[in-house]
């Protein structure tokens, strides 16, 4: 098309007088004008080049104006059609304007002014829909370059966020390596605080899986179990290593001291002021007869009286190297018949419901062996606290051997050799009880 023409009209006719007819007519419009002599040269033009409007006479020979324009609607769906038509032909057209193959229809003869009012009117409606139809088009491509941007946007977004998660898993995982290396630090002076620690925190695990704490509140509770008697680094080896009922008077009134030291040894830590209360709080009794403040019922901290639970059973199950059932079962009698009084009841329940003591119960029946670091297994469970030569404590009794564990044994021991037989349970005989997990 000529570049000062915004349109091509086609006009249609086997009778090439009428066509001249027509040609003149539309000059005035400035549009590129072709014509042709039959539908199928016709049909040849509307392949070939952009066509906005067809004006087709009907009566042609090898194909009728409406054949024509119906077939040009398959090829070129936006080009108007206007049949030009006599009266005889009425029903085929109306016909044909009913199925959307026609747009207008002018009768022969036509009147000039009527004719090019209805082409311009024809030009407009294609102008109007070949605008609507680089809109829609338009709007599609910017909907797709946005549903693009959007999917990348929430790629980069899921890939930060995997990012910030591990990341997070990482700082929880080496915050509690480091809660860690703070009790096995007070086990370098006090050996068996380290473990019991170790034990409260394990117990005090499996009892907050039957309540509904939120993952800081949770997390809280784990830290100040591992932590709970770091005050005991402060008072004397010979008195922080007695049990309360063994202590005279004046002992107790040390030993007494440890929950309130303990709390002023986390007290300037950031975050910690949750923690430094649970562990003041840890020896507090439901009926307010316990130490240092003689706090009552539920004005105790949950966590403290999580761990107070905990303490109880492991220094009641513990005091044997290898606690049969008889002792853990003491251990949990011992629970109930100071619910109320020492614990919180309904905790006690709880601890109960859960079958803890049983999972604390590691079968005897074919004894013990002493192994080498390099002969640890995954699965295996330590019947013995793990320490170095230097009295650096490792792992608790009741310990599962993980693969990460046993790694962890073997740097040690590198550096600070284990001397002495990994104690385990012989395992020739699988027992299906559950073992406490570090
Ligand atoms: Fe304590
Ligand atoms: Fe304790």
């Amino acid at each position: 098309m000529p570049a000062d023409k915004k349109h091509r009209i086609l006009l249609v006719d086997d009778d090439e007088g009428i066509l001249k007819s027509l040609v003149r007519l539309l000059k005035e419009l400035e549009v590129d004008i072709v014509t042709a002599t039959s539908g199928a040269e016709a049909l040849k033009i509307i392949k070939d080049q952009e066509v906005s409007l067809i004006v087709s006479d009907q009566r042609m020979p090898g194909m009728t104006g409406v054949e024509l324009l119906g077939q040009c609607r398959e090829i070129s769906p936006n080009t108007i059609r206007i049949l030009l038509t006599g009266y005889a032909d009425l029903d085929a057209t109306v016909n044909a304007i009913n199925t959307g193959s026609v747009r207008y229809y002018l009768n022969k003869p036509w009147e000039d002014d009527f004719l090019l009012s209805r082409i311009r009117d024809s030009l407009e409606l294609f102008e109007t829909s070949a605008e609507n139809l680089r809109l829609t088009e338009l709007t599609k491509k910017q909907n797709q370059k946005l549903i693009g941007f959007a999917q990348t946007l929430q790629q980069k977004v899921d890939e930060q966020t995997d990012e910030i998660k591990t990341q997070n898993m990482e700082l929880k995982k080496s915050f509690m390596e480091t809660i860690k290396a703070f009790s096995t630090i007070v086990g370098l002076r006090l050996q068996d605080v380290a473990s019991h620690s170790q034990r409260v925190a394990a117990l005090a695990k499996m009892l907050l899986g039957g309540l509904d704490l939120n993952e800081k509140d949770y997390q809280d509770v784990v830290v100040a179990a591992y932590l709970h008697d770091i005050g005991k680094i402060g008072i004397p080896s010979a008195i922080a290593v007695k049990a309360s009922d063994d202590c005279s008077p004046h002992e107790k009134e040390v030993l007494y001291k440890h929950p309130i030291l303990g709390q002023s040894c986390v007290y300037n830590i950031s975050g910690f002021e949750e923690i430094g209360l649970i562990i003041r709080h840890h020896h507090e009794c439901f009926d307010g007869t316990g130490y240092p403040d003689r706090l009552i019922g539920e004005k105790i901290p949950l966590g403290s009286r999580i761990l107070h639970i905990c303490d109880a059973f492991d220094h009641t199950s513990h005091k044997a190297d290898y606690p049969d059932l008889k002792a853990l079962s003491h251990a949990t009698a011992s629970l109930h018949r100071y619910a109320g009084s020492h614990f919180d009841p309904d905790l006690v329940k709880t601890f109960a419901s859960l079958d803890i003591a049983s999972q604390f119960y590691h079968d005897n029946s074919h004894g013990v062996i002493g192994l080498k670091p390099e002969d640890l297994r995954e699965g295996m469970v330590v019947a013995m606290d793990i320490r170095t030569v230097n009295n650096v404590f490792l792992l608790p009794k009741g310990a599962k051997l993980s693969t990460g564990m046993i790694g962890r044994i073997m740097k040690i021991h590198a550096v600070d050799p284990i001397i002495e037989a990994i104690r385990v349970y012989n395992q020739s005989v699988k027992t299906e009880k559950e073992h406490v997990s570090a």
